[in-house]
């Protein structure tokens, strides 16, 4: 089947997708997502139709904890899920946190192999089980709605994972995740294993039994294929298979590969494919991590065809040498352009078919923007709309926000800055400094104001439309003590673009600090 049209065979059983971009996917290093941002993936990913959203690790700090709940009361739909290690304290933050939702879940996990009982717990195999049936009986007080994890599964002993599932199956938990976590299995041996759990451990039958796998080896969507194939009916998986080191399951390649492989693999989601497209864009910009050109189903050359051969053949017929329609995840839908006379209704009304709800508070904002680019711009493009929102929803509560920037640059001037920072508290600070380039000149600039010596490790510009007033959206990679913050920001002009691009992800480096 290569067009949208979908036709589920009568007796094809329903996959769960449990997306964790929010959770696992937030763990990929330097992908810090604010409250604004992760409410508003959350609204998309709900509008992509995933059955349970991983909102997040609520114990890990305020900041987390306030966006989980936020997520909680204010997206309807699918499950909302919280994070906790099987302790109490965890336990308790996750219900704070998701206790609202529509219908609400806890995730308890807990290290299952010998590597992690010993080495992170030191702890023995019974002491370890014991835990975990404890933490799910306290997590039964709250919610029927348990699912635990035995972290590290497919490294762990068998027939002790035989045994600890058994016991928290009978504690309470109603969905067994297998994670592999440090992404050391193969297809069909992680099949097997899951075949020989639902026939070696009791009650199994009555759950769901869901996996998650990292990428390590390249396989996490070849091993949660086959974990289906053997009776998993829940997958956890994230949006551009973006997670800790090499990521997660790609949620849109294993439902791309359900639909368009019906068959072979007689299952179906409830996806709406059409907003794959749009919830890829989303969170490769909300995250600054770029999609990779060739990553399957959303790749920019995903679609495109460079030999003269596959091109001839394209044109006498798609189906030569493509099995997926772009029109399938709504990669190709044509919208206006907008212009320094399109009113805010047209706005607005752009705004919505972008898929973006915005308050009155939200859109005054963003028609102030919109205005003064359109100035600049001959036509506003969808794409710097979208530029202009996602601007504005990653500068929520900054620490520092610019207020002042002038350059220097020439082929015989000494590259400076100077440069004006407004903080939280409407008092300015202002400093001068020099650099290699303008560029580098405005963030020693800001380095000197902030007192903190924060690196750069990487730089990327980009236009965002095309033509030479285009939009710039520049993307940082920046570093700070052990840590790593991505920041993105874009102008017209591309200094400030870099100089927003870099504040972002300052202001982010400083909430986590501040554990905001
Ligand atoms: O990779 C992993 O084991 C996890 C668990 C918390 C499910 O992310
Ligand atoms: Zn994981």
């Amino acid at each position: 089947m290569i067009d949208g049209t979908v036709n589920i065979p009568i007796g094809a059983e329903k996959v769960y997708l449990f997306d964790s971009t929010l959770r696992d996917g937030e763990q990929t290093p330097g992908a810090r997502l604010n409250y604004d941002e992760k409410v508003e993936v959350a609204r998309q990913l709900a509008r992509l139709g995933v059955d349970i959203i991983e909102a997040g690790f609520p114990v890990s700090s305020p900041g987390e904890m306030k966006a989980v709940q936020a997520i909680a009361r204010q997206i309807k739909g699918p499950a909302i899920c919280g994070l906790a290690r099987a302790v109490k304290g965890d336990i308790d933050a996750a219900w704070e946190a998701i206790k609202e939702a529509e219908q609400p879940r806890l995730h308890v996990f807990l290290g299952a192999s010998d590597i992690h009982m010993r080495h992170k717990f030191n702890m023995e195999p019974a002491q370890v089980l014991e835990q975990g049936v404890e933490a799910v009986k306290y997590a039964s007080c709250f919610t029927d709605d348990i699912e635990y994890s035995p972290e590290d599964a497919t490294r762990a002993n068998e027939e002790y994972l035989y045994e600890l599932l058994e016991a928290v199956i009978k504690a309470g938990a109603r969905v067994i995740n297998i994670p592999d976590t440090v992404g050391y299995a193969v297809p069909e041996e992680f099949g097997a294993l899951i075949g020989r759990l639902r026939e070696n451990v009791s009650g199994m039958d009555k759950t769901i039994i869901s996996v998650h796998c990292h990428n390590d080896l390249g396989l996490a969507v070849a091993n949660s294929l086959e974990a289906i194939k053997n009776g998993a009916r829940q997958i956890e998986c994230n949006i551009n298979g973006i997670g800790e080191r090499a990521g997660n399951a790609s949620l849109e390649e294993i439902a791309v590969a359900l639909r368009i492989r019906q068959n072979y693999f007689s299952y179906y989601t409830d996806l709406n494919f059409s907003e794959i497209y749009r919830t890829s864009r989303l969170v490769s910009k909300l995250t600054s991590i770029s999609v990779p050109v060739n990553k399957a189903v959303v790749g920019l050359n995903a679609f495109s065809h460079s030999s003269g051969i596959h091109q001839d053949g394209v044109l006498k017929n798609k189906e030569t040498y493509e099995i997926i329609d772009a029109e399938l995840i709504g990669g190709s839908a044509a919208q206006m352009c907008l212009t320094a006379r399109s009113g805010r209704h047209a706005v607005h009304d752009q705004l919505i078919k972008l898929g973006f709800t915005l308050n009155k508070e939200q859109l005054d904002i963003i028609y102030e923007h919109f205005v003064s680019l359109a100035d600049k711009k001959k036509e506003v493009h969808p794409e710097d709309l979208e530029a202009l929102v996602l601007d504005h929803l990653s500068a929520a509560e900054p620490r520092y926000k610019l207020d002042y920037l002038q350059t220097v640059s020439g082929s015989k001037s000494v590259p400076a800055a100077v440069i004006r920072l407004r903080k939280e508290d409407d008092s300015t600070i202002e400093e001068v400094a020099v650099g290699t380039g303008p560029i580098d000149a405005a963030y020693n600039a800001i380095n000197k104001i902030t007192g903190l010596n924060i690196g750069l490790e990487k730089y990327s510009i980009n236009a965002v439309t095309h033509g030479r007033d285009a939009l710039g959206e520049v993307q940082v990679y920046m570093s700070y003590q052990d840590r790593t913050i991505t920041g993105r920001g874009t102008s017209t002009d591309i200094i400030e673009a870099s100089v927003k691009a870099y504040l972002n992800g300052l202001n982010k480096l400083l909430r986590i600090n501040g554990n905001g």
